[in-house]
């Protein structure tokens, strides 16, 4: 049996779900064409390395991603950590021949990600990154219907990703707040995975995009402690450190060749827990997704007697294999670290076949250009172009 070894470079949230989710596509997909097993992890400490790796089951730990990159039994170097250090991990482990799965958003600037998918081309290296909502086969639903022209054209998009997460002042100032680097606010963060929609679904470009970013909280308490984000760690009552990132946005776009749409995105909306979905509407059909009802998805067909007319409701099940390969009926559903898990499978899958993975780094660059441009917009009051 072949196997795959893995680095895990950033032991906090997201590190301990691919960790996790390695285990979980093991354990659902079997051991063909490739059985992964999470060798080392990294964090900035060797204290936090261990405890990470200790949590995770994972035996080794080391506080320099770089022994990570450098260890010729590593074939996967999977990167968890803060936004600005995608690039740097990134460069080095293609530069080593390793193939790369990352978290999104793939870099801080629309240059780190041309650089980072150029590399990877040329050095004929496997890459992914994390947008995992698209893992959903519910979405394979949904492109399918478009892609054989059930809407008819398309006119409009809406994307949603409306959340409270950061909406507590006292929450701990984190990397998310720092500008420098998160890289952007909301677009990058949870903008980033709205996008993915998009162009997992609709074939189209975005032509140009008009944007409004808004700061809600101006600082938060200094952390007490070096390490990850942890869900209510509160700071210190007595230091606050300013924001630099935005809570807030809302972007209009217009699409290449005709239609438009729209993006609300926030991390600050009280009582919203995680408000994510899509609505395409085209001439002849349009398609509604909601996270609430995390397996269904609602398309209607602009045809038929007026008075039958209605949204059907799909609700994924086993008839698709991903789906099946982790549960039996329909009924009981799949949740967010299902998909994580079907992310990892994917990963594990193109690197032990030789075939692309999906979405890869050119993807991930085609989503940090429409950041770009939003993050221009705003400063500049004014509709941005996409180059192209
Ligand atoms: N796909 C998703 O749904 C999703 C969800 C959350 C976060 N993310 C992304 O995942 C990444 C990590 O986010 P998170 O929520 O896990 O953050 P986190 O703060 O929970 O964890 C980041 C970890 O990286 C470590 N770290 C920082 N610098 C490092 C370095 N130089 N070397 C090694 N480790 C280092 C930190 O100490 C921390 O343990 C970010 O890019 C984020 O945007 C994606």
């Amino acid at each position: 049996m072949r196997t795959l070894q893995i680095g895990i470079v950033g032991g906090g949230w997201m590190g301990k779900v691919h960790a996790m989710s390695y285990r979980t596509a093991r354990s659902a997909f079997g051991p063909e064409p490739a059985s992964p097993v999470v060798a080392v992890m990294a964090d900035v400490t060797m204290e936090l390395a261990e405890a990470a790796a200790r949590e995770c089951g994972v035996d080794r730990a080391v506080a320099d991603w770089r022994r990570i990159v450098e260890d010729p039994q590593i074939d996967i170097v999977d990167i968890c950590t803060p936004n600005d250090m995608h690039l740097d991990v990134a460069m080095a482990a293609i530069a080593a021949g390793k193939h790369v799965y990352c978290e999104k958003p793939l870099a801080n600037t629309v240059d780190a990600a041309r650089q980072m998918a150029d590399a990877a081309e040329q050095r004929g290296v496997t890459t992914m990154v994390g947008f995992n909502y698209i893992q959903n086969p519910v979405h394979g639903l949904a492109r399918a219907a478009i892609a054989r022209g059930e809407l008819g054209e398309i006119t409009y998009v809406k994307l949603i990703f409306n959340s409270d997460f950061m909406s507590d002042r006292n929450l701990q100032h984190t990397w998310r707040n720092d500008i420098t680097r998160a890289g952007s606010g909301v677009i990058g963060d949870i903008g980033a995975h709205c996008l993915s929609y998009f162009y997992h679904l609709v074939d189209r470009e975005i032509e140009e995009v008009l944007c409004d970013l808004r700061f809600v909280i101006p600082d938060h308490p200094a952390p007490l402690s070096a390490g990850a984000f942890r869900s209510g760690a509160q700071g210190d009552p007595n230091r606050r450190v300013p924001n630099t990132t935005d809570d807030m946005a809302t972007v209009l776009f217009r699409l290449r060749g005709g239609g438009s749409g729209h993006m609300e995105m926030s991390r600050v909306s009280t009582g919203v827990r995680f408000d994510i979905g899509y609505e395409i509407i085209g001439t002849e059909g349009s398609l509604r997704y909601d996270y609430e009802r995390i397996n269904d998805l609602d398309l209607y067909r602009d045809s038929g007697p007026i008075e039958r007319r209605g949204f059907t409701r799909m609700r994924m099940g086993p008839t698709d294999p991903r789906y099946a390969a982790l549960l039996p009926v329909s009924a009981l559903g799949l949740g967010y670290n299902d998909y994580k898990a079907m992310e990892a499978r994917e990963m594990i899958e193109a690197v032990a076949t030789g075939r692309p993975a999906y979405p890869d780094f050119r993807f991930g660059q085609r989503v940090q250009e429409v950041v770009d441009a939003c993050q221009r917009s705003h400063a500049q009051h004014a509709w941005v172009k996409l180059p192209g």
